[in-house]
């Protein structure tokens, strides 16, 4: 089995580490997508207390940073779990059983999607397509790709992370 990866180590929210990240996006086009993005790589999510700050930014009403945030599915806002497993709900993969992987893991981790396991270590994503579908069905773990996944390859990687995971905080 590959070496696996200590989870994706993200900054505690500050209100004013993300104001001064973001500036640099004011008054280019795309600028509240970007500063988005760049808060999600730095803190994992965007606090809903960053809304007011990017619609004075930006010009925009809260709403209105606040219907980019819900349209698109990958900005969260709320912490996400120490991983973040997606797992593949496009063809190929539904075509080798990704549909039963999909609901086993659910069940397994007790979550469904865009939810956050009761430990803190999982969140739950969909993802369409990672680009390995010869190797269908996938799953990604943070960065990592895994191909040909069942259930109970699964279990094992979880538990492999729950371990490596606690014996880093230890
Ligand atoms: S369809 Fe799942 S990796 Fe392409």
């Amino acid at each position: 089995m590959q070496q696996l990866s200590g989870p994706i180590k993200y900054q505690e929210w500050n209100l004013d580490a993300a104001k001064m990240a973001v500036q640099e996006f004011r008054g280019r086009t795309g600028g509240v997508m970007l500063a988005l993005h760049r808060i999600q790589q730095l803190f994992g999510y965007v606090d809903p207390s960053a809304m007011a700050m990017l619609g004075k930014v930006f010009n925009l009403s809260r709403a209105e940073i606040h219907g980019v945030t819900s349209f698109y599915h990958d900005y969260k806002t709320s912490k996400p779990g120490k991983y973040t497993v997606k797992v593949c709900q496009a063809e190929a993969c539904q075509a080798m059983g990704s549909v039963k992987l999909t609901e086993d893991i659910k069940s397994f981790l007790g979550v469904d999607f865009h939810e956050t396991t009761a430990s803190g270590d999982f969140t739950l994503e969909p993802v369409y397509c990672l680009g390995n579908c010869a190797c269908s069905p996938n799953i990604m773990i943070d960065q990592e790709t895994y191909g040909r996944v069942s259930i109970d390859g699964f279990k094992a990687l979880t538990e492999s992370l729950s371990t490596a995971t606690s014996e880093e905080s230890a």
